[in-house]
């Protein structure tokens, strides 16, 4: 891996801002190899040198991952002038990653969003050629009954022309409302609420609640994020 500036590489990990890591410096603080570093501009290779942050050895990630549980509002995208986009939920210092959002939630969707800046896997996790499930929860007006589970299974073919590859439909209540799990391998705008439109349930509530084998962590309040362990980041590379 090619050398880089050592604040640099101490910031990308979204724990400390340049100007911290400066600070730290100066005070001793931060250790390349066991000799304290003051010129955070040196240059240094951070696969081959150990770096320690205030006795903290630095885990350095080529990329980074996050998972966030999106909240209703916001809108998938790096920016945009109509209005907030998922990065205005993430701190100053992560938002010079040059993070994006892997794949769309509409601006009403919540749940699972995965964030990176690295772009060949991204595009591979989203590609319908690699088969990576992503599954919704679903709230809808109207009832749902296994016809519709066998339609989905099939691929529908939906009225604007859109032919859907198949897709599961899975029902855990039926009723006035019926609440369902879509499970998808591809992703074309507004897909689920077309689909389930097209079999007379219009969407009254979406939620992204896995993708792949990466499940919504739970303990993630809505509006929150947290990086992706070195496990599930490994798993998802093994999806494609
Ligand atoms: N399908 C939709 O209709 N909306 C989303 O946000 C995601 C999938």
């Amino acid at each position: 891996m090619e050398k880089q500036r050592l604040d640099k590489i101490i910031a990308s990990t979204g724990r400390w801002s340049r100007r911290e890591v400066k600070e730290l410096a100066r005070r001793g603080l931060v250790m390349v190899d066991g000799l304290a570093i003051r010129g955070v501009e040196e240059k240094f290779d951070p696969a081959v040198s150990e770096i320690t942050v205030n006795g903290e050895t630095l885990c350095y990630r080529r990329y980074t991952w996050l998972m966030l549980n999106k909240p209703a509002g916001y809108l998938s995208a790096t920016e945009d002038g109509r209005g907030k986009t998922v990065l205005d939920l993430l701190p100053q210092e992560l938002r010079r990653l040059e993070l994006f959002p892997v794949g769309r939630l509409d601006k009403d969707t919540e749940g699972l969003l995965l964030l990176t800046n690295d772009g060949v896997l991204a595009h591979n996790l989203l590609s319908p050629k690699r088969h990576v499930d992503k599954v919704y929860y679903a709230r809808t007006a109207g009832r749902l009954t296994e016809e519709d589970c066998r339609a989905f299974a099939q691929g529908l073919l939906l009225n604007d022309g859109l032919a859907c590859r198949p897709a599961g439909l899975e029902l855990l209540s039926v009723g006035e409302e019926s609440e369902v799990l879509v499970t998808l391998r591809e992703g074309k705008f507004h897909q689920v609420k077309r689909m389930l439109a097209a079999r007379g349930a219009p969407v009254l509530y979406l939620e992204r609640v896995q993708m792949g084998n990466l499940p919504l962590d739970r303990a993630l309040p809505r509006g929150s994020f947290r990086f992706l362990t070195e496990e599930e980041i490994a798993e998802l590379r093994s999806l494609v």
